[in-house]
């Protein structure tokens, strides 16, 4: 059985995250999203606030399973027995960062391959940084991220003293 995983910090997932999600789904027979930790981020929204969102947005894809682990990726891989791993890659900016994991994740486990999956135009200038900033100031992100997830953002910067 073909098994994958889709890593990342998704806070919170965007539209451009669930194109490679579905784009991924349809490769393997098993895809993992997993939410991990980038020890670089401070996040807005908690793992479980993450997996939660993932989950609704994906509830009609049969063979993915959302989880949160906090460890090395390739261990998440071994524990799955997956031998892929799926990221997106949106412009020539990702590419540096890309490929440093990469070569590290190969380092660490040789026989898990990282699969770059070039993003859809319409989705190369999306982040989820720009997005909660974009709301941050009022602007519109309709569109750019699920229903569920825009008004959480806007909920969540609301709230915010
Ligand atoms: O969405 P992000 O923040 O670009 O995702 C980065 C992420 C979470 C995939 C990366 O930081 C990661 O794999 N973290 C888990 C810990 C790990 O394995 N670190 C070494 C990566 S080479």
């Amino acid at each position: 059985m073909s098994t994958a995983v889709y890593p990342g910090s998704f806070d919170p997932i965007t539209n451009g995250h669930l194109d490679i999600i579905w784009r991924a789904s349809k490769l393997v027979e098993k895809l993992y999203v997993a939410v991990l930790v980038n020890r670089s981020k401070k996040y807005m929204f908690t793992a479980e606030e993450r997996v939660n969102f993932i989950k609704e947005s994906v509830k009609d894809i049969h063979n993915i399973e959302v989880v949160s682990y906090d460890g090395l990726l390739v261990d998440f891989c071994r524990e799955k027995g997956a031998n892929a791993i799926f990221k997106g890659l949106r412009a020539i900016t990702d590419y540096e960062i890309e490929v440093q994991m990469a070569l590290m994740n190969k380092r660490l486990e040789n026989d898990v391959e990282t699969v770059l999956l070039v993003s859809a135009v319409d989705h190369s200038f999306i982040s989820s940084s720009i997005i909660k900033e974009v709301a941050f100031y009022g602007g519109d992100i309709a569109g750019l991220v699920p229903e569920h997830v825009k008004d959480a953002i806007i909920e969540k910067w609301r709230n915010k003293d």
